[in-house]
């Protein structure tokens, strides 16, 4: 299988920098060639005649070549629009299972889920009285383990405890011990989901090896086409579907499958061998980013820089310039980051993720996402510090007397500066 071409070429044709990978990725131009093909198998794969028989076909073998990339069987798969709607599916199905009617109800979540997630843990604990419990995390993005083990305390028998803690966040890029986090759940009698939307195409993905009941991905992340994502659901584990209507994804998840993306989605899991060797390189240059960040601009903080990380993100800390106001000075000059998770763009709130973690609305409104990926080059990370060195520097002068009165600043070369 030939390395693939995940270069945004859109913006590359127009000498853009896109370092914001950790909101969606470019999509492979190899899926483009591939469109025509998939585009003939128009059909409906339910349909029993020949138009449906091409579309199946397409189904199938995604299914097969996502299994192996995530280590399930193609029946634990089940296709989604994306990541928000397999976590509401998982956290859905669960609670409002009949079975499970008059259990006591716990969700055990992170206190830096996604929104997808946090949104529909406070409607199921406002709309029908699930208790969540949001175990709390260090400044460096580290699960408080005690809290997360009291959390689990009264879970047994006759109790419905679901857990969901992500693998890895989408802001900070920060890795969650998943299959030990599982393993204590599991003996505590409790289920398991981890939302790893922010995995696939950046580490080795082993759900058999995490032990985990449920995982939710989503295909925008991975190079593929928008509109798909995989809800991970363990053999033997039951799952209530949340769109009610046809049979099908056995009855797990009603609709005509969006067969074009889930063919793309299959087409970059045939992809498995890059995963590592991109991973390799994109964390070089990340390091080397945040090295020369470090010795260039005084003051800044990298967010749990000393944690185990997403090697392609790097969650930076720039004491005396607004985060919006550099997001949009750094889009002038031709590159495009983030200051928090692209849901919340256009949004004046400073990320939740990071006062979660303990940071100040201050500290939280001067940080910067920079979000790496396979098509990002060597030159495109020079050029980028190029202009963030000099915007920094001109942003901070608007706001000297910010830098001079806050109580932001971290030394240099710091304990938190690689
Ligand atoms: C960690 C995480 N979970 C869930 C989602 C939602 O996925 P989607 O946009 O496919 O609905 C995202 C998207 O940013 C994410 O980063």
């Amino acid at each position: 299988m030939t390395d693939l071409e995940v270069q945004a070429f859109n913006l590359k044709d127009e000498g853009r920098i896109y370092l914001d990978h950790n909101a969606t990725t470019p999509v492979a131009r190899e899926i483009a060639l591939h469109l025509p093909k998939w585009l003939n198998a128009w059909g409906n794969p339910s349909s029993i005649h020949q138009a449906g028989r091409g579309p199946k076909a397409l189904l199938r073998e995604a299914r097969q070549s996502i299994a192996k990339l995530i280590g399930a069987s193609p029946l634990e798969v089940v296709f989604t629009s994306g990541g928000s709607e397999a976590n509401t599916t998982v956290l859905a199905s669960f609670f409002l299972d009949p079975a499970r009617a008059l259990m006591k109800k716990v969700l055990i979540v992170s206190a830096v889920e996604h929104p997808s997630l946090l949104k529909t843990a406070d409607w199921l604990s406002s709309v029908f009285g699930v208790e969540v419990r949001r175990v709390p995390v260090s400044r460096q993005g580290e699960l408080d383990r005690n809290a997360y083990t009291r959390s689990l305390g009264d879970a047994g028998p006759g109790s419905a405890f679901l857990v969901s803690i992500m693998a890895a966040n989408n802001e900070t890029g920060h890795l969650f011990p998943v299959k030990e986090l599982c393993a204590e759940a599991h003996e505590r009698g409790a289920f398991f989901h981890t939302d790893a939307v922010q995995t696939l195409g950046k580490i080795p993905v082993d759900l058999s090896a995490w032990g985990v009941d449920f995982a939710s991905f989503a295909g925008h992340k991975f190079y593929a086409l928008k509109g798909v994502g995989i809800l991970f659901v363990r053999r033997g584990v039951s799952l209530k579907p949340l769109i009610h209507g046809g049979n099908q994804e056995r009855r797990r998840r009603a609709g005509t499958e969006n067969t074009l993306a889930i063919a793309s989605l299959g087409f970059m899991a045939g992809h498995r061998s890059q995963i590592l060797a991109q991973a390799e390189r994109v964390t070089q240059l990340r390091d080397r980013m945040e090295r020369d960040i470090c010795a260039q601009i005084p003051h800044v903080q990298i967010i749990g820089g000393s944690a185990l990380r997403l090697g392609s993100t790097s969650s930076v800390l720039i004491p005396g310039v607004d985060g919006e106001s550099l997001l949009m000075s750094l889009d002038m000059e031709g590159v495009s980051c983030s200051t928090g998770a692209a849901c919340s763009a256009g949004s004046p709130e400073p990320s939740p993720v990071l006062l979660a973690m303990g940071y100040s609305r201050a500290e939280a409104q001067c940080s910067l996402r920079i979000g790496l990926g396979w098509g990002t080059t060597e030159d495109e990370v020079n050029r980028f510090l190029d202009i963030l060195v000099r915007t920094v520097v001109r942003l901070r002068q608007f706001h000297r007397s910010e830098i001079a009165s806050a109580s932001l600043p971290v030394p240099v070369g710091g304990p938190s500066c690689p």
